[in-house]
Order: C-alpha cells, then sequence, then structure tokens
C-alpha cells in the first residue's frame, strides 16, 4: 500500500459487522455476466462482467506462426495479451504496454499452459488478447475467466478450465472478489486461479499475493477462493452451453 492509501485507510471503513462496503457478505462474489462467442472475426471470444469489471477475450488459431522462427516443431505456442484501455481506470492510462500489464499476460498465458493442449498443434500459434474496458480490481481474474471461455469457444483443446478469483484482506477479514476499496485500502490482496477438471479443482495455476498474512489467514483465502471459483465455473459453463445451443437451433 502506498502512503498516500495509508492516510485514507485511516478514514475508509470496509467492514459494517457481517457484511461489506457493497453490502456483500465475506463470502460473496461480485455480480457475474458472461457470454461467448460475441465477436465474429475472431475463432472464439467472451464477453464478461465481474462486478464492475468489464473485459472482452477474443482466441485466434491455432494458426500458422509470424515470425517463423517463434515457431516450437512439438507444440504450439502460447501468446497472451492483457491489455488496459485509457479510458478503462480513473486516471487516463497511457495506451500500450506496461511493466505491470507484461507481468499479468506472463503469468496468465502461464496459467492458461496448464490446460492447453499444446502438444496436438505443433509449428501453430493461439493468440489469446484481452481487453480491460473498465476495470474495478480482479481485473486480472476478469480476463483470465473470459479467456477460459474464448478458449473452449475456439473450439481449443484443453484439459479443463482455469477459473480465476482472488481473496482480500480487509479490516482484518478476509473477504472473497475485492472490489477497488477493498483492493486499494486493505491489508492484502491474493488473485488464483484454478485448474478445474470433471467439475473438480485439481491444481492452483496462479498465486500471487501482495501484503501480508497469517497462515490461519492463508488457509481462509484459498478456502474462500475455491468457493468462488466453483460459481464462476459453473457460470463459464453455462454460458458455454448457452452459446451452443443457440449455435445447433440457428443450424437446425
Ligand atoms: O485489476 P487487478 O486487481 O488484477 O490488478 P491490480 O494491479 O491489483 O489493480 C487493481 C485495480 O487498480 C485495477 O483493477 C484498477 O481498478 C486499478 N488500476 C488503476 O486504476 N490504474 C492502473 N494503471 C492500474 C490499476
Amino acid at each position: 500500500m502506498s502512503e498516500s492509501n495509508e492516510e485514507k485507510k485511516d478514514e475508509i471503513q470496509l467492514i459494517f459487522g457481517d457484511k461489506r462496503l457493497d453490502g456483500r457478505r465475506f463470502d460473496e462474489l461480485r455480480n457475474i455476466k458472461i457470454e461467448a462467442g460475441i465477436l465474429k472475426r475472431a475463432d472464439g471470444s467472451c464477453y464478461l462482467e465481474m462486478g464492475k469489471n468489464i473485459v472482452v477475450a477474443a482466441v485466434y488459431g491455432p494458426r500458422e506462426v509470424h515470425p517463423r522462427h517463434l515457431q516450437n516443431p512439438s507444440k504450439a505456442v502460447i501468446r497472451y495479451r492483457y491489455n488496459m484501455a485509457p479510458f478503462s481506470v480513473e486516471e487516463r492510462k497511457r495506451p500500450g504496454p506496461d511493466r505491470r500489464s507484461v507481468e499479468i499476460s506472463k503469468v496468465s498465458r502461464e496459467a492458461l499452459e496448464a490446460v492447453i493442449m499444446k502438444e496436438l498443434f505443433p509449428r501453430s500459434g493461439i493468440d489469446i488478447f484481452v481487453e480491460v474496458l473498465q476495470a474495478d480490481a480482479g481485473s486480472r481474474t476478469a480476463c483470465l475467466n473470459a479467456a477460459s471461455v474464448a478458449l473452449v469457444d475456439a473450439g481449443v483443446p484443453m484439459k479443463g478450465m482455469i477459473t480465476s478469483v482472488a481473496v482480500a484482506k480487509a479490516d482484518g477479514v478476509m473477504v472473497l472478489d475485492p472490489m477497488k476499496e477493498e483492493d486499494n485500502y486493505g491489508e492484502a490482496d491474493i488473485p488464483f486461479a484454478f485448474l478445474i477438471r470433471g467439475g473438480k479443482i485439481e491444481s492452483i495455476a496462479l498465486l500471487q499475493m501482495d501484503g501480508r498474512v497469517t497462515k490461519d489467514e492463508l488457509r481462509e483465502a484459498f478456502k474462500l477462493a475455491k468457493k468462488g471459483a466453483m460459481e464462476i465455473y459453473k457460470l463459464q459453463k453455462e454460458a458455454i452451453m448457452k452459446k451452443y445451443i443457440s449455435e445447433s437451433v440457428e443450424n437446425g
């Protein structure tokens, strides 16, 4: 937390009895809306709202990799770009990549590499672009959830789904899916991504943390994140089913 946030923290109360600033319980997600297949020109796509976060994911491929020297003869090359629109945050964000977006792109790509069956597509590339149109904390988790759905929509063979959610420590309490105030003025922020296979959490594909928590708090964070991820996973699956049902109706 920066010094100015440290000062502001004294004025901002995040927890009110068993409720949070926005009225949620500690283990409650923000409202989530997911729609698969919204872009005509992408092989797979997804629109996702997670609270006030609004993101769009587009997947292209598997396709030939350019430049060719980047090709891998034994598996597909995965590329992931997390990008924030200049108007997505309160203070205009300078367009183009910065240290934060390069880091988020890297860890998100690594999380998705855990599920994509890359060996099936030697020499090819799968490009995943995720645009943040509005950010309100947890944008990397919203982007990963959207990217996962867009990959399925593109028909990319996967071992499972990646489902992502953060947990924060706010006024000493662990809370699921923090919004901006909890992220800014809370004591810790812990984004998770899980590999879910056959309806069960199989492993952790991403885990980051800034701030400080005790062992018990970390255990509580893990428990909350697993609960939240299973709820998000259900919505991801529903969005995919909805797209395929509407496609099969259209195709008779
Ligand atoms: O979005 P996420 O929590 O994954 O990443 P973060 O680096 O913890 O950023 C938390 C929030 O800070 C973002 O979701 C934005 O709302 C805000 N932010 C901002 O206002 N300006 C930036 N240049 C970067 C982040």
